[in-house]
């Protein structure tokens, strides 16, 4: 197979589709592998490191799309790409086809086969093409919080890990998910005093099991949740519903309880944040003051450090990439039950129920696609 790799071309896009391990894998695989010159630079990966690992270097997009039986991606196509897409194409990537219509009709119009990452599974009911961005936000929560907390920003003027004679910060972390877990264990590796309240009971008992000398657990109900954030120096956000916009867990009024120029830091943002006063920032204007608090809302955290997250994201898309291009899609994801949940649009049908119901589109279910 043909794989092709172009530039991200979304705003403040650094990460790659690809990198040179997973081209140089496909090509030991026997495929071939043409990557847009300069596609890795943003996350450190010259075009050399492409031509060592055996790919070939295309100059535009155009030629990627034109010469490639499968595009490997990091964001959704954008309007431009998704004019280049044609039938019987398969497009890899993310693509969160439930808000964005446009986009769906454009994938539909277009014949090609796209298997969106975030909706791909494992055996554990988890998301494994998600869960490497979930890890990366999550150790990056406390770094940026820290930063948040600095007097110069706006914060409270406290070091996480206090010093000799003076305390630690205090973080509570709301979700003990990928994100929070990863965020409590940098938060305490920093000296902070970690808290991460749950709602949910088996997920606190794997956190106790596992932390329990690292940090604390407590039950989410409002009552311990506005105790814990009344007394905090910086409060992460990291919960998930599945498929909902994030409940609001603190409302503006709540602020007022908290030390002025204490730090929120929501990660949840990218679901609509859980904070009654969160907006999204981006990274160039990160941080912004609601009552004498510091929010940090960017929605894309795992883009400020796009060399780890571009690894990360190909170490978890390599297995499937491979099997996509080694077998065709069609076996790929018939041996797969994993993969097939990854089908969203096949030649010109929506495949996937979820965002069939978010825009109401009829689905054909990938069931019948693939016999
Ligand atoms: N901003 C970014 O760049 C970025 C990057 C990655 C992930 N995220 C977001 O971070 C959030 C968390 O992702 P995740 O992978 O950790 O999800 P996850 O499913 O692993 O964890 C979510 C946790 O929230 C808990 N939860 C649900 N409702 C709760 C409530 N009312 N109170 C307390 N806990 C509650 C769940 O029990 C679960 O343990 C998601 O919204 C995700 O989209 C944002």
């Amino acid at each position: 197979m043909k794989i092709g790799c172009p530039t991200e071309i979304k705003p403040q896009e650094f990460r790659v589709g690809m990198t040179p391990n997973a081209a140089r894998e496909a090509v030991a695989h026997g495929h071939s592998v043409l990557i847009q010159s300069g596609a890795g630079v943003g996350a450190g990966f010259p075009d050399e490191d492409y031509v060592s690992a055996g790919a070939e270097i295309a100059a535009t997009a155009a030629d990627v799309f034109a010469g490639a039986d499968m595009i490997v991606k990091v964001k959704e196509p954008q309007a431009g790409e998704r004019k280049m897409l044609r039938e019987g194409q398969i497009l890899f990537t993310y693509l969160h086809l439930a808000p964005d219509r446009a986009q769906t009709e454009d994938l539909i119009a277009s014949g090609c086969t796209a298997i969106a990452y975030e909706t791909v599974t494992d055996r554990n009911g988890g998301l494994p093409l998600l869960a490497p961005m979930s890890e990366v936000a999550g150790k990056l929560a406390p770094q940026v919080g820290a930063w948040t907390l600095q007097k110069a920003n706006g914060g409270r003027g406290v070091l996480m890990g206090g010093v000799p004679g003076v305390g630690p910060a205090k973080v509570v972390v709301i979700g003990g998910g990928v994100v929070g877990t990863h965020a409590a264990r940098v938060a305490a590796g920093m000296g902070a005093q970690v808290t991460v309240l749950d709602r949910s009971l088996p997920r606190m008992r794997y956190l106790d099991d596992i932390y329990s000398s690292i940090f604390k657990t407590s039950y989410a109900s409002a009552g311990n949740t506005a105790e814990l954030v009344a007394e905090a120096d910086m409060v992460i956000g990291a919960v998930l519903i599945p498929g909902a916009a994030a409940p609001k867990l603190i409302s503006r009024e709540q602020l007022g309880t908290m030390k002025p120029g204490a730090a929120i830091v929501d990660v949840a943002i990218d679901q609509g944040g859980c904070f009654e006063t969160s907006k999204a920032t981006t990274h160039q204007d990160p941080i912004y003051d609601v009552d004498g608090i510091m929010h940090y809302c960017v929605a894309n955290m795992p883009g400020a450090v796009a060399r780890t997250s571009t690894i990360a994201l190909g170490n978890a898309t390599m297995p499937f990439m491979l099997a996509l291009a080694d077998k065709g899609w069609k076996q790929a994801c018939a041996d797969d039950p994993h993969l097939l949940e990854g089908l969203n649009v096949h030649a010109g049908k929506l495949t996937y129920f979820a965002v069939g119901k978010a825009l109401g589109i009829d689905v054909t279910s990938p069931q019948v696609i693939i016999k």
